[in-house]
Parts: C-alpha cells; structure tokens; sequence
C-alpha cells in the first residue's frame, strides 16, 4: 500500500479555522462581508490567487473586484522587474485612505515581492497599515493569519520558504470554467543570473501525477475546454521525482483523458526541450501546436553569462526540430535588452535570431536589476537611454514579422 503523505494535505487546522470565521465573521461586518483579492504578476499567480478567493469564500467572504467595498483586502504581487513592485507600492498607498474610513478592514500582501526580506522590513517600518504579510509558501494559512489578526493578534509577517512538499488540496475558486489554470509543479531551479524567481518560490517541486490527473479531471467534467499547464519550466517536470513521470509522458496521460478539450503549456526552457517531447507534441491531438520557448538572447556570449546552458546554435537547432517535427508550431518568446555587459553587437545578434525565427509574438524586456541576484552586481555600462533606444529598434523588427506572419 501507497504511504500516506499526510504533510502536503491542505491542513485540518486551516479548516478549523475556516469554521471559526464564518461564526465570526458576520459579527464584525455584517451579513456580507467582501474581499478582494488584486493580482500582479504570470499566471502562477493569477492561478495562486484563485485559491486566495477559494480560501476567503470557504471563510464566508464574498468576492468583490471594488477594492473600495472591501472588508478584506489582498495584493498578490510580483517582483520580476522593478516596475512591477513600483506598481504594488502605488496600489498599497491607495489603501491608507480606506483604512482610515474602515478600520475594521484588513490588508494584507503575498506573492514574490512580498518573500524578500528587504520588503517586509520596508512594509513593517513604512507602511504600518498593512496587517499580514506572507510568503509565497505560507499563503494557505491564509484563514489563520485572519483569525489572528481578527483577535487582536499582533501584524503577521510570515516568510519562510521551506521548500515543503506542495500543499495540495486547498480551496480553489476559478476565475472561469471554460479555460482554467493547472499548476504543475512550483519554483524554480534554474538561477539564470538575472531572474528573482528561484530566490521568491524556493526550489523546484513538481506535483504527483495522480494529483495532476484527477485536477484536469474535475475541471473537465466541469466544462473546462482548454486546460493551461503551468510552471517555471514545465520541461523539467518530474526531475528527481520516485515516480518516473516526465513532462512528456504527463502529457500523454492528460491527452489520454475523456473530453473535448485541448491543452496548452507554459513556460518551456530551451535546455530541457526534448525531442521525445516535440514528437509527443506532434502525435497528442489535444495538445496545442504551440512553444512558448524564451531565448533571452541571440548571443552565446550573453546567454554564458545569463546561465542559460544553451548557446545560440543549439537554440536554433531546437528550433528548427521543432518546426521539422510539429510543422503547424506557433512559437512565441521571451526576450532581455541591454543584460549587462551587452554590446550593439550582442544585440544585433538578437535581431538576427528574431529574423531567422520568425516567432508569431514576442514579449520584450529591457533589462531590470534585481537586488540578490548575481547580474546586479555585474558592471553595467550602456546608459538606460541606448538601451531604450535598442529596445525600440527590436520592436520595430519585430512588428515587421508580425505582419508578415
Ligand atoms: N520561467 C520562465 C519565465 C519567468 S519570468 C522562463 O524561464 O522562461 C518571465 C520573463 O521575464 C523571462 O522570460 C525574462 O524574459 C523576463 N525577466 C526575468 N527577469 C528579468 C529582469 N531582471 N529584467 C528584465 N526581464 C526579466
Ligand atoms: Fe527565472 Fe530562469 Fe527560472 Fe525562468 S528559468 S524563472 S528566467 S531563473
Ligand atoms: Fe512575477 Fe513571481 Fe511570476 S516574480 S513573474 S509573479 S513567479
């Protein structure tokens, strides 16, 4: 018999908890309290909020998108590139008001931005309305830090990032029926020397197939016609894993399933693009012909020190199997302008690879340092402006293919 796994099991003592808010709950604010959860960041997160509202409706809240109206409010947030966290800092501000006009309301933050030590410290000195501040392995105990906090309990900063097995199981309240968001596996160990990620959402855990399956399975019966797969690399999944499954193989499982309705994924690295997995992708008639497979750079110079492990001839290899194998592959990208250390020249490089692959649509970043990460501390030369100006140039070359497409 199959060893129970008792630790990644969605906690009694959170559902403990659940009950005693929804006796509470209607005391401090009435028959119908709200709450509103405002995301930022990938779908991981868009996906990690919708278990925020399952959780908060399990409580007796009902979900509000009017912040305004809220009795409960959270910012799920991202810290990938300083523009974004400049925007969650914009967003909390707001919030200094309504507290004010409601103190009974609560606010708290979670996600990636509110993992780093050096925000929390910022929130609990600058921002002294915040109530609860959690990290992005700690959210499911959501229910507890409210009944706290509800009790007078002190602000609650609770950061730890264990690298736990993945709780499964928790409350789960879907944005849409139709299209839905199935996390496969969390975190990410690949350390590229620019990227926040691996520091944010610990190591790279990949959910059991089991759990997986009988998911899409749910989501399925419930009407669900187009199921996103998702992950930091969802190549790697089942690396390490007892049980022997690997992200092809998962998705023959899940192609295998009763229904009509395709499966996409995101996000592929390049490093662990297999052919057993483009030929998987061929032969899966529920699996949608598309790549997203980010190259960050045309140059093998740059892609060294972005710790990558691929250069740009093997990216183009890869390419060019993938377009061999799956001929009908809609193949889409991720790119960096101006990593230090990059020249006009590396970056011409670049335009030459968008040129030869001709990708459908291309997201395009210019370069942001992130404090921690070895890139930041990397001699940065090229002044923001010529890098503005670089960045411009790769839009145009690229619209340019769109419209050819
Ligand atoms: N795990 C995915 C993507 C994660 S973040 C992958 O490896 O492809 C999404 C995109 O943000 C990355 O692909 C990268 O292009 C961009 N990005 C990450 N860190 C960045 C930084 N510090 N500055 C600018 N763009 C960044
Ligand atoms: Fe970041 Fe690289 Fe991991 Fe993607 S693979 S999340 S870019 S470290
Ligand atoms: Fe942002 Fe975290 Fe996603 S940093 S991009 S929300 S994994």
């Amino acid at each position: 018999m199959k060893n129970l796994n008792l630790d990644n099991i969605f906690p009694a003592k959170q559902w403990d908890y659940i009950h005693k808010l929804n006796e509470i709950l209607p005391k401090v604010y009435g028959d119908s309290p709200k709450a509103c959860v405002i995301t930022f960041g990938c779908q991981q997160n868009v996906s990690d909020s919708e278990k925020l509202k399952g959780m908060l409706f399990a409580c007796g809240y009902t979900i509000t998108e009017q912040m305004e109206e809220a009795d409960f409010i959270i910012f799920n947030t991202c810290a990938v590139r300083g523009h974004a966290e400049d925007r969650v800092y914009g967003n909390i501000g707001k919030v200094k008001a309504l507290k004010k006009e409601r103190p009974g309301l609560i606010v708290s933050i979670c996600g990636c931005m509110a993992q780093q030590q050096s925000v929390a410290e910022k929130i609990k000195k600058s921002y002294p309305y915040m109530d609860i501040c959690m990290g992005t392995q700690m959210f499911h105990r959501l229910p507890e830090f409210i009944y706290k906090r509800l009790n007078g309990g002190k602000r609650i900063f609770e950061l730890t990032l264990d690298n736990k097995p993945i709780i499964e199981d928790i409350p789960i309240k879907r944005d849409r029926q139709e299209t839905g968001w199935l996390p496969i596996m969390y975190g990410c160990n690949n350390f590229c020397t620019y990227c926040i990620v691996p520091y944010v959402r610990g190591r790279e855990r990949s959910r059991e197939p089991e759990k997986i399956i009988a998911e899409a399975k749910g989501m399925i019966a419930n009407g669900c016609k187009e199921i996103t797969l998702l992950g930091q690399n969802v190549n790697s999944y089942g690396k390490g894993e007892a049980h022997g499954v690997n992200f092809a193989r998962l998705l023959k499982q899940l192609n295998d399933l009763e229904g009509d309705f395709i499966i996409k994924f995101m996000t592929s690295h390049p490093k662990d693009c297999s052919i057993e997995l483009l030929d998987t992708i061929a032969q899966c008639k529920k699996v949608s012909r598309h790549l997203h497979l980010p190259f960050q750079s045309g140059s093998s110079r740059i892609l060294k020190l972005m710790n990558r492990y691929y250069d740009r001839e093997q990216y183009l290899n890869l390419i060019k199997e993938a377009k061999k194998r799956i001929p009908d592959v809609e193949l889409t990208s991720d790119v960096i302008v101006g990593f230090p250390g990059e020249t006009y020249d590396d970056f011409k490089e670049t335009l030459s690879l968008i040129k030869e692959v001709k990708f459908s649509s291309l997201f395009t970043f210019i370069y942001s340092p992130r404090g921690g990460t070895p890139a930041a501390e990397m001699p940065d030369p090229v002044s923001r402006e010529e890098k503005g100006k670089w960045f411009d140039e790769l839009l145009r070359v690229q619209e340019e293919i769109s419209n050819k497409n």
